[in-house]
């Protein structure tokens, strides 16, 4: 079932410090290291209690492994159903009690029954400036639209693929040399801004706590 906001006005109190994130990956996990050295920091205000994956084998995990951060692999293939996997990502994310969830190239779409517990506190990492180019060749498919600037939105999870509101963007520059290999250069690019980015984002929110008003995300003020 899908997930649709219960409420056109949402807050959500900072948590407890450090406040306790979940990470789901999918791939080598970049974004995830970046976080892993940021909450390295106490005045961070966060803490990686869990990282989970679609996938075993991946880069991701192994810096989670190295880093002493425990490990879970949900893969839909091994579940009759999306739905049960949906409820076992659900409930073993559950068991970590997250305060925030970070899914930071999670390549698979969100069950309702995880939306529906995380309500409002998953934020994900996208490559491209949405709403343009959403999906999973966000990078690709700005190349071959041709546009001259491209970038990474952070931003929450709603029932939609990467329609969320949006928390932060950064804008990358596209040349011509980046059509000669495909985007892999501009991906890297639009990375290296990312993490920045994610890592900046997830510690505001983290310490601060947030207040989404439709499609806005502001910071959470005392009598709103
Ligand atoms: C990131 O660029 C992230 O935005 C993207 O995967 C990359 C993961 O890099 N996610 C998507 O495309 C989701 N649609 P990382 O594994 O090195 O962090």
């Amino acid at each position: 079932m899908a997930y649709a906001p219960t409420a056109p006005h949402l807050d959500f109190a900072a948590p407890p410090s450090p406040a306790r994130l979940v990470v789901l990956v999918s791939g080598s996990g970049t974004n995830l290291q970046a976080l892993i050295d940021a909450c390295a920091d106490p005045a961070y205000g966060a803490t990686i209690v869990a990282v989970g994956a679609d996938r075993d084998g991946i880069a991701g995990l192994e810096r989670a492994a190295k880093a002493g951060i425990p490990t879970y692999v949900h893969r839909v293939k091994d579940f009759p159903e999306r739905t049960e996997w949906d409820a076992a990502l659900t409930g073993t994310t559950a068991a970590y009690a997250p305060d925030l969830v970070v899914t930071a190239g999670f390549m698979k779409i969100l069950g309702g029954g995880f939306m529906r517990r995380f309500e409002g506190r998953i934020i994900n990492t996208h490559p491209a400036l949405l709403p343009s180019f959403p999906g999973a060749h966000g990078v690709r498919d700005a190349l071959a639209y041709g546009v001259k600037v491209t970038g990474c939105t952070v931003h929450l999870v709603d029932d939609g693929v990467d329609t969320g509101p949006i928390i932060a963007q950064g804008v990358v520059e596209v040349t011509d040399a980046d059509h000669e290999d495909g985007g892999d250069a501009l991906h890297e690019r639009i990375k290296s801004v990312e993490r920045t980015l994610l890592v900046d984002a997830v510690g505001r929110l983290a310490r601060e706590g947030h207040s989404v008003h439709g499609r806005r995300v502001l910071p959470l003020t005392p009598h709103q």
